[in-house]
């Protein structure tokens, strides 16, 4: 793609779905026309859409009323890599080839000056190798994760801790009226973010991470201890990368040709036998699973996501491209997109919340 003024735009959704998506389609297209009178093309499912050619305009009307609308009204998906698209030869046998010269063509077609990723690391990844091949990007970063290097937030991430403590306070009078051990899973992937905000704000007795590998015989002496004190119920939060210290991820499935192959989930059913066993004490798996990335976004996703939606715009007008847009201490930046693919931000060890959850005698398992 030639270094040329930007008179048209692409935007697209990669990976999983989150809330807030629309939000930040909204805030993009809104500018852009409105305040650049720029043409706005909207690629349909993420990359499988550049692939198959698949765009639409996106007028000032299109993207009217779904700021509050979870989902995106683009679609998406999480299983899709141009640069390694599995394509079925004659023998009917896969094979993955790299369709992105493809791509770069169906965006020239089109006239496309920059495109907006909005996504995901999985997206980002290949936000930063279209770099490469010479067209003008800049990512948005989303997902409930709030696991992308280099911004402290990502939009999604608070819907779904909302929807994550909603579900935990419910499944807290059920435990107790049972006095049962209920154990919570949440999403996350290889971070315990959810897991981290959801169980501090629910008051979760034990909360478990991948970054503080567990003792399963911790957990059992402090739920023993809780049952002998009176308090005959617990509630655990598991995040579904949590695992035992020197054991194993539970995985759920394995998507072999996904850029993000692993599908992590399970580790709640695990621990419900495993503690049942051990205490005596009667356990529950509660798997919150997608529920946390559906649904309106909250108003701080929805205020975010319009913020990051607006400054993507302004950069690429005023001349930057091929970075991301990031939050951090409170302000909007960005950063090169090269120094974003293939990093996962997790939660440090010396997190205030894992010192407060210590403090008011949260267990973390160890
Ligand atoms: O990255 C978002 C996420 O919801 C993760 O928390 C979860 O591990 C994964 O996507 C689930 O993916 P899928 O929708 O393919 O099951």
């Amino acid at each position: 793609m030639k270094k040329k003024k930007i008179k048209s735009i692409a935007v697209m959704t990669g990976g999983g779905d989150c809330p807030g998506l629309n939000a930040v389609i909204r805030a993009v297209t809104k500018t852009a026309i409105s305040k650049y009178g720029l043409e706005v093309w909207g690629v349909e499912d993420g990359y499988i859409g550049l692939i198959e050619n698949r765009m639409r305009r996106l007028a000032f009307g299109d993207v009217s009323n779904i700021l509050t609308v979870g989902g995106t009204i683009l679609g998406t998906s999480n299983i899709a890599n141009a640069f390694k698209f599995p394509v079925k030869n004659k023998n009917g046998k896969i094979q993955l080839k790299d369709l992105s010269d493809k791509c770069v063509e169906h965006l020239e077609e089109h006239g496309v000056d920059a495109l907006v990723c909005i996504g995901g690391d999985g997206t980002m990844a290949s936000a930063a190798d279209f770099a490469k091949k010479g067209v003008v990007v800049m990512g948005v970063p989303k997902t409930i994760d709030n696991d992308l290097y280099g911004t402290e937030v990502t939009f999604g991430f608070d819907t779904a801790v909302t929807t994550a403590t909603e579900a935990i306070d419910k499944i807290h009078t059920t435990a107790s009226s049972h006095h049962r051990v209920m154990i919570v899973e949440v999403m996350g992937r290889y971070a315990g973010w959810i897991a981290l905000h959801s169980g501090i704000a629910s008051g979760s007795d034990v909360i478990l991470i991948p970054e503080i590998p567990y003792k399963l015989d911790k957990i059992c002496k402090f739920v023993q201890e809780r049952s002998a004190r009176g308090k005959q119920f617990s509630i655990i939060v598991a995040a579904e990368g949590a695992k035992e210290k020197g054991g194993k991820l539970v995985v759920k499935r394995t998507l072999v040709h996904s850029p993000d192959p692993i599908r992590l989930g399970g580790i709640a059913n695990v621990l419900a036998s495993q503690i049942s066993e051990k205490t005596d004490l009667e356990c529950r798996a509660v798997v919150l699973g997608h529920i946390q990335r559906g649904g309106t976004p909250t108003p701080y996703d929805r205020a975010l996501a319009t913020g990051f939606g607006y400054k993507a715009i302004e950069l690429l007008m005023s001349g930057v491209k091929n970075h991301l847009v990031v939050h951090k201490n409170g302000q909007l930046s960005s950063i090169p997109l090269w120094r974003v693919a293939g990093k996962v931000r997790k939660v440090p060890r010396n997190h205030h919340l894992i010192k407060a959850g210590l403090g008011v005698k949260t267990s973390f398992g160890i």
